[in-house]
């Protein structure tokens, strides 16, 4: 007989994290737009960077990441000693769980919110507390309301994944200012660069002691294959997640990569250019043939459908055709699909297979 060994309360609890569709049986050409990738990839300088940078792979790399964090500083216009880099957004998400969150704590998330939120915070032992949102849009209310003397974190994506709306910078401070004392805002700034001068919440963070962003590589700057993020925030609380993040976490390739791409500032705003533009085409062409969605703020819009089924049918359709874009059912909204705004093809290829499929091809 096997033994059945137990985790911790809450790690069952956990439902595995799905990632976007790259592949569909029997079509040998597939667009992927179920991702929120760059479709261009990272840019040259970036590519250079990464094809250098193997040449001291029996050397341990950086501890303090120091290189990375100055050209975030820099091209940020932040303090590098409250910088803090990992494996993804991911990992910095994973630290502020682990490091402020167990069993009978609680962990709040919007009702369309990011899904690590609640695998992280299951994994940490705490308890995650969804918050509805209002017509897709994050509620402060609603969560100031579901805050109590247990609430240790509060996780916001802005712009919001899956969703692509944004809450503005005053209904974040009054957020910020009414959470209780012992919580800590997460302002998850995953789409934040493809928001033409918006910092991310970085003015807030200098202002207040309470509240951290999280910010990666993965989409604008085209590496979510290489793994990088980093976060920031005041002093005290990035010094607790230094002491639970991994001495060697991130490798001298990312290091490098990401420091290339970060400098990179001529790429990253013409990417920023591209995905605005091919954002309103993609939406208003979509529009027009009857499939909606609210004003996205990040590298993908939600086309919503008129119920569940029409969702799926066309998600079905779009495969058949090689496109690969996103159910997001598991987020509450069982009648949209999140489409990644891709090159201009890819984008014409959508609107030409939605509008087939709705009849009117
Ligand atoms: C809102 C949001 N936060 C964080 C992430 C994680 O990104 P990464 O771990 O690649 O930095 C994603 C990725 O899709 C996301 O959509």
């Amino acid at each position: 007989m096997t033994r059945q060994i137990e985790p911790h309360p809450g790690i069952m609890d956990i439902r595995p994290y799905k990632g976007g569709a790259s592949y569909v049986d029997g079509v040998t050409e597939v667009v992927k737009l179920s991702s929120n990738e760059n479709p261009f990839g990272p840019g040259d300088k970036a590519r250079e960077a990464f094809a250098k940078s193997g040449g001291r792979l029996h050397r341990y790399p950086s501890t303090d990441h120091k290189a990375l964090r100055l050209a975030i500083a820099e091209v940020h216009d932040l303090d590098a000693d409250r910088i803090i880099c990992g494996a993804g957004s991911d990992e910095i998400i994973s630290f502020l769980c682990q490091a402020y969150a167990g069993p009978g704590d609680e962990v709040i998330h919007t009702e369309h919110g990011f899904s690590m939120y609640r695998i992280s915070t299951l994994a940490a032992g705490a308890t995650p507390v969804e918050v509805p949102e209002r017509e897709r849009v994050v509620d402060v209310d609603a969560i100031l309301k579901a805050c109590n003397s247990q609430t240790k974190l509060v996780f916001i994506a802005n712009p919001a994944n899956p969703t692509g709306t944004m809450v503005g910078g005053n209904e974040l401070a009054r957020l910020a200012d009414g959470l209780p004392e012992q919580a800590i805002l997460v302002l998850d700034g995953a789409y934040a660069e493809y928001v033409e001068g918006f910092d991310g919440g970085a003015a807030l963070i200098n202002m207040r002691d309470n509240v951290v962003m999280t910010r990666t590589l993965s989409k604008l700057y085209g590496l979510g294959g290489l793994r990088i993020g980093w976060g920031y925030g005041p002093a005290s609380i990035v010094d607790v997640l230094n002491r639970v993040r991994g001495p060697f976490n991130l490798s001298d390739t990312q290091l490098q990569t990401a420091e290339a791409a970060i400098r990179d500032r001529e790429y990253a705003d013409k990417c920023r250019a591209e995905n605005g533009r091919l954002r309103v085409w993609l939406s208003e062409a979509l529009a027009k043939i009857g499939v909606p969605s609210d004003v996205s703020c990040a590298n993908f819009i939600l086309a919503r459908f008129a119920d569940r089924e029409e969702a799926e049918a066309c998600d079905d359709f779009l495969q058949s055709k090689g496109l690969l874009v996103r159910r997001v059912a598991g987020y509450k909204l069982p009648n949209c699909l999140r489409i990644t705004v891709g090159d201009e093809a890819s984008c014409r290829r959508v609107v030409h297979a939605v509008s087939e499929f709705k009849g009117r091809g």
